[in-house]
């Protein structure tokens, strides 16, 4: 049911933090910083055997202020150059180069960012290194994408009277900012593609899930020029406040809350200079139809709606099931949820785990009294469904949630199962029309002409319908976007090497005299950007 913590840090799991504590990355060094620091408390805590528990201090990050977040700026844009740097006008055979260099290296840290994972946010094992070889496959992706548009870009285009060729090329400076849910890999799939295209970057790490990015400096110092790549950490208000006030930021990678993506946006001077491609939130549904296999159903919305803890932007965050099968359904979700195994990350099996967010349960019983007031019910309270241990949180099941509870229509980010029926699919047009977020759903169902009826009544509203399977976000070659508060721009691997460049021509009238022109500065290899050079 509810897990016990530890009494002390078991030696075979725990991390040593000493080397890299309060550093940051700057102009191409490592510094360590002398200011305030904040200490690292993990959602794993010990247990003093008097009823007490206290939260695991990992370590500490800088506490940066807003002068050091400027000295990280001014070194991405000194790198930048005006896009006269040595990153931005690199060849692309170089800059992968590098790329291969990092990847070499991060592999090498893969323990301690694993351990890092599982006791920063709480991840379990398995996901945690998951999280880590997924990034890596990432980049190693991305290199063979950016190798793909390279050979595509080597071509001339011919159009009426012209030649031209057309590349892409570099935004500027990126300011890319991850979630404490997958920090890893949803910084990672920023940041790489950004730099492979020529970008430099300030990359803030997030509040939670800052520490494990810390291994990782030396592999970011050793493989690009200085100022290419700066890491930083503190109060948000602090240090990315002044970063955007400044107006020197040329794209914006957030994934987090539309609140705050809003908020950034607008600190910024000349809106029209700042692409911003973010991830933020989402309600995604799940619909079962009456023709639903009802196990595979249940499978996919227990593990579409809690793995992680339900932590995941793409989770299940609201269960719509006919009514003629809501009691059937209500009852094996039931069973699967209190299946469950709860218990620390490194625990072989474990799904719940303790959660990083402070006050995170807290909020969670508020959501669920709120319904519950409302005439629903908690369906699993015997089984321990919504019950407090510290920071972790047994999850509930709750049903029937009426369209007036905060279940209903807020994101819940966390370990709870509101489930609703409906009649008509008239019923989830309506909840997606008047949804803010706009991601993903999953329909589960066999009557195919239900299921295209369906399918063409919410296209325009989401991004992506998932066919008896779970939201998620992979393959990583899938677009992975949103619409309305959801998202703004899309990323893939493919896709995030568009999102992070701009399409520029070199042109010329189709004489013979510029015909020659061009064919002696390809041939004589005069040019980086106007050349037919290609890589495998
Ligand atoms: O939190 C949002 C993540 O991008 C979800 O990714 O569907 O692979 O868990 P996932």
């Amino acid at each position: 049911m509810l897990p016990t913590f530890p009494h002390a840090v078991p030696p075979e799991h725990a991390v040593d933090t000493a080397a890299w504590d309060a550093t940051w990355l700057v102009g191409g060094a490592i510094e360590r910083w002398s200011g305030p620091r904040e200490a690292v408390r993990s959602p794993v805590c010990v247990d003093d055997g008097a009823g007490g528990i206290t939260p695991v201090v990992l370590g500490h990050t800088p506490q940066l202020d807003g002068v050091a977040a400027l000295e990280a700026l001014d070194a991405a844009r000194t790198a930048w150059s005006d896009g006269r740097g040595a990153w931005p006008t690199m060849r692309a055979g170089e800059r992968i180069e590098r790329l291969e260099q990092f990847v070499t290296e991060l592999g090498k840290v893969r323990e301690p960012v694993v351990r890092l994972l599982m006791w920063e946010i709480g991840k379990a094992r398995k996901d945690a290194e998951s999280e880590f070889d997924r990034t890596v496959v990432y980049v190693r992706d991305t290199i063979e994408a950016a190798k793909e548009l390279d050979r595509a870009s080597s071509r001339f285009a011919l159009d009426g009277g012209f030649l031209g060729q057309i590349r892409r090329a570099p935004l500027g400076t990126v300011l890319c900012m991850g979630p404490f849910n997958y920090p890893l890999n949803e910084t990672y799939t920023t940041l790489i593609p950004a730099l492979i295209m020529g970008n430099t970057v300030v990359s803030k790490l997030p509040k939670l899930g800052a520490l494990l990015h810390l291994p990782i400096l030396e592999a970011l110092r050793a493989a690009f020029p200085p100022g290419v790549v700066n890491v930083i950490q503190g109060d948000g208000a602090t240090v990315i406040g002044p970063i955007m006030a400044r107006g020197d930021v040329d794209c914006l990678a957030f994934i987090g809350s539309s609140r705050v993506a809003n908020l950034l946006e607008r600190q910024h001077p000349r809106p029209n200079r700042l692409r911003t491609i973010s991830g933020l939130e989402a309600k995604n549904p799940a619909v079962i139809l009456p023709s639903a296999d009802l196990d595979l159903a249940v499978a996919e919305c227990v593990s579409g709606a809690l793995s992680f803890n339900g932590q995941r932007c793409t989770a299940i965050k609201l269960i719509f099931v006919h009514e003629s099968i809501a009691e059937a359904f209500v009852a094996r979700l039931v069973a699967a949820v209190d299946a469950l195994r709860a218990g620390m990350p490194w625990e072989p099996g474990v799904t719940l785990t303790p959660l990083p967010e402070p006050g995170k349960p807290a909020h969670l019983a508020q959501l669920v009294d709120d319904a519950v007031a409302r005439g629903a019910h908690v369906v699993n309270a015997s089984g321990g469904g919504g019950r407090i241990h510290g920071t972790f949180y047994r999850p509930a099941v709750v049903y029937p949630v009426p369209p007036d509870a905060r279940l209903f229509q807020e994101e819940q980010f966390g370990p709870v199962v509101p489930v609703t029926t409906f009649r008509e699919l008239d019923d989830i047009d309506r909840f997606m029309r008047a949804s803010p977020y706009g991601q993903q759903l999953a329909l589960f169902g066999t009557d195919p002409t239900e299921l295209g009826r369906l399918i063409d009544a919410t296209c325009n509203a989401v991004c992506r319908i998932n066919l008896n399977t779970q939201c998620r976000r992979g393959p990583d070659t899938f677009p992975f976007t949103g619409r309305k508060d959801s998202a703004e721009g899309t990323l893939s691997v493919s896709d995030a090497l568009r999102a992070f460049s701009i399409r520029a021509v070199v042109a010329a009238a189709r004489t013979d005299a510029s015909e020659a022109l061009v064919g002696e500065i390809v041939t004589r290899r005069l040019s980086s950007f106007l050349s037919t050079d290609f890589l495998f």
